[in-house]
């Protein structure tokens, strides 16, 4: 017999969503066990209506209604999958929150998550935005998903190399959005740990807390300490991290643009192309500390946006579009969000 999912109505939100917007969905359906996932697939229901797949909630900007159906995968478990020339092959449950899933990785002497530390966020959401942080991102730790065609109603394996992983990007993000329902993924981490401080603002932290060569833990601290300086706590402060990506432009733009502000923070991106640093083209801009609405841009990082208090959707709208127009008019740079208005 098939079993039903469970659906809650007029299902408040506020709690769902690092912002704190104090959205209500229609339908609510949370994903605990492999049960859950099957019964939602066997009920088709996605298939008939609207929904949106809610991991961590710490990338997104609610409306106020939803009036479609929000999937919320809350699966737990991790477990060591085998071990194969020194590599640890990890698998955890969609519904891990990603912090805690980092710092028991490390616990237990599989390496690669360092720098990945205090990420808010849940395990499900990782491959979809290719989360990113201090020069590493999840395309280098992430071997396999596992997740449910919607559509066919099947279960299947994807491979990382077929994830399309790119800059806050894969293809879970963009043809095969609202396709897969993503509950668990392989990661494959290192039995031997060897610091990443190629992220030059890292290795200075590092060097200045008199530490030569860190241990695992040394290093994910240092990374939770840099961290927690410029980013608002998710607990104090309603926020999405950054809320826009650092653009990508090619060489004759970037010389234009230096040729006009020779500070500009910009790192080369390969095949002649440079990464400019959106915080500072904002704070540039004079945008730091500001408020529009009950929407504001933090005061120690301006890549980010602040609920200051009853803040809607629409207002975080309003603002980010009025920094975009703004950064464009100046700097001939079209920004684009990382953070997803659903
Ligand atoms: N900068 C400014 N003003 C600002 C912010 C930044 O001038 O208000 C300058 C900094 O001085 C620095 C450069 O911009 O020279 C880069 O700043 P930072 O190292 O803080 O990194 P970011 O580009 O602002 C990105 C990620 C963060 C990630 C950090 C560290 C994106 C969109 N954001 O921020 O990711 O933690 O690098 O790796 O790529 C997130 O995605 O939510 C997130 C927090």
């Amino acid at each position: 017999m098939t079993t039903r999912p469970q659906i809650d109505t007029e299902f408040p939100l506020q709690k769902y969503n690092t912002f704190g917007i104090p959205a209500v969905a229609a339908g609510f359906v949370r994903l605990c066990s492999d049960d859950d996932y099957v019964a939602l697939m066997e009920s088709e229901l996605l298939r008939n209506s609207p929904f949106f797949i809610l991991g961590g909630g710490s990338n997104v900007v609610l409306p106020d209604r939803y009036d479609g159906i929000i999937v919320h995968p809350d699966n737990k478990g991790v477990h060591l999958v085998g071990t194969e020339n020194g590599v640890a092959y990890v698998e955890a449950g969609a519904g891990e929150v990603w912090a805690e899933f980092v710092d028991r990785c490390i616990d237990n002497g599989w390496h690669g998550l360092e720098n990945l530390a205090s990420i808010p966020g849940c395990v499900g959401a990782a491959p979809v935005q290719n989360v990113g942080a201090y020069g590493r991102e999840a395309k280098d730790v992430v071997a396999q998903v596992h997740c449910y065609d919607i559509q066919k109603g099947v279960q299947q394996w994807i491979d990382a190399a077929d994830c399309g992983f790119g800059y806050r990007w894969s293809r879970f993000k963009g043809e095969w959005k609202d396709r897969f329902l993503i509950d668990r993924v392989v990661f494959a981490l290192t039995c031997d740990f060897v610091p990443d401080l190629s992220y030059k603002a890292l290795a200075t932290a590092v060097a200045e807390r008199g530490i030569d060569s860190p241990t695992a833990r040394q290093l994910a601290d240092v990374v939770s300490e840099v961290r927690n300086s410029k980013l608002p706590n998710p607990k104090t402060v309603g926020s999405a991290g950054s809320f826009f990506k650092n653009p990508v432009v090619d060489g004759t733009t970037y010389e234009t643009i230096r040729s006009e502000y020779p500070d500009i923070v910009s790192f080369p991106a390969g095949d002649g192309r440079y990464k400019l640093a959106a915080g500072w083209m904002i704070e540039h801009r004079g945008w730091k500390g500001r408020a529009m609405g009950r929407a504001g841009v933090y005061e120690k990082q301006a890549l980010v946006l602040v609920n200051l208090g009853g803040c809607s959707g629409a207002d975080v709208r309003i603002l980010a579009d009025a920094i975009i127009a703004d950064v464009y008019s100046h700097f001939g740079v079209k920004l684009e969000c990382e953070a997803i208005f659903v």
